[in-house]
């Protein structure tokens, strides 16, 4: 039988844990995946960490309403079931909980989770209601399925800081794990929206990659100065004009408040326009370790 006929795919709460029981009943362990399909090798990636590491790897496919604002892609947002589930198999999954929105909101929520400071930050000035959709669909996740372990991309760090966070405040009985972003051979970080961009695009969304590049140079080369390395990562970005930046900044790793001197664990972070797409990308680097 073929690993993608194997994988048992369901769309409602009550199947999921009617299957999850059974995976436990012998104390066996349930990683989650939480992803909004439409699967990348960057998915990929996480659902092959987690099989490596749990009994049984759940990957949830939902397109969540509630982190999308008015005007934004809701709608369009690619997606390709078929494809999902292929790759889900390949990569070790042993579930799909792909529910139709009714089943996760049966009536219009109104309980969110939102945490506070640092959903306004970097991309929360620009999407000011995404980080309340995504954490309380991520906190709704938990709930439904109860993981021992969640597996988060990197790709989205200030997501992955706020689920962090929101796992601490709430002592939700989950170990949050961040892992790396997983990038095409030009550098670009893969993400499901890269399909939006055209063919004459594609070549300009390398900017933000060699942005942060040299933005981490600077750091490596000794500026503490944020402002120094944001001018930095500004002037590469610049040099391309089919790109619209909406920021390039230098923040504490933890807090994702910008210092006034650049110390210890330092994330560089950029989102930009390009035609369709919005692109966000960003790289680490530690100042006690250079
Ligand atoms: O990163 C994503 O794909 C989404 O924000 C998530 C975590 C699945 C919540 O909808």
């Amino acid at each position: 039988m073929s690993a993608v006929s194997q994988i048992l795919t369901v769309e409602r709460v009550s199947e999921l844990r009617a299957a999850l029981d059974v995976a436990r009943r012998d104390g066996g362990s349930v990683g989650l995946v939480p992803t909004m399909g439409y699967l990348h090798e960057g998915h990929q990636s996480l659902v092959a960490r987690s099989a490596a590491e749990n009994d049984l790897t759940a990957v949830s496919i939902f397109v969540n309403p509630l982190q999308f604002a008015e005007g934004e892609d809701y709608g369009t947002y690619p997606r390709d079931m078929e494809r999902d589930r292929e790759m889900c198999a390949a990569a070790g999954a042993g579930l799909i909980f792909a529910p139709p929105v009714e089943e996760v909101y049966p009536q219009t929520p109104v309980t969110a989770v939102s945490v506070k400071g640092l959903n306004a930050v970097l991309e929360g000035q620009f999407r000011p209601t995404h980080f309340d959709g995504v954490t309380t669909v991520v906190a709704k996740l938990f709930a439904m399925l109860g993981p021992g372990r969640a597996y988060f991309g990197e790709k989205d760090y200030q997501q992955l800081a706020i689920i962090h966070r929101m796992a601490a405040d709430l002592s939700l009985p989950v170990e949050v794990v961040g892992c790396p972003t997983f990038r095409e051979p030009d550098g670009l970080a893969m993400s499901s929206r890269n399909v939006y961009l055209t063919a004459e695009e594609r070549p300009a969304a390398t900017v933000l990659w060699r942005s942060l590049q040299a933005g981490r140079d600077a750091v490596v080369d000794g500026s503490r100065d944020p402002g120094e390395v944001e001018a930095v990562m500004d002037a590469v970005l610049a040099a391309e004009p089919k790109v619209s930046p909406d920021y390039a900044a230098v923040v504490d790793a933890a807090t994702l408040e910008r210092p006034d001197v650049l110390v210890g664990e330092l994330r560089l972070l950029i989102a930009a326009r390009l035609g369709r797409a919005r692109l966000i990308d960003n790289i680490g680097v530690d100042c006690d370790r250079l």
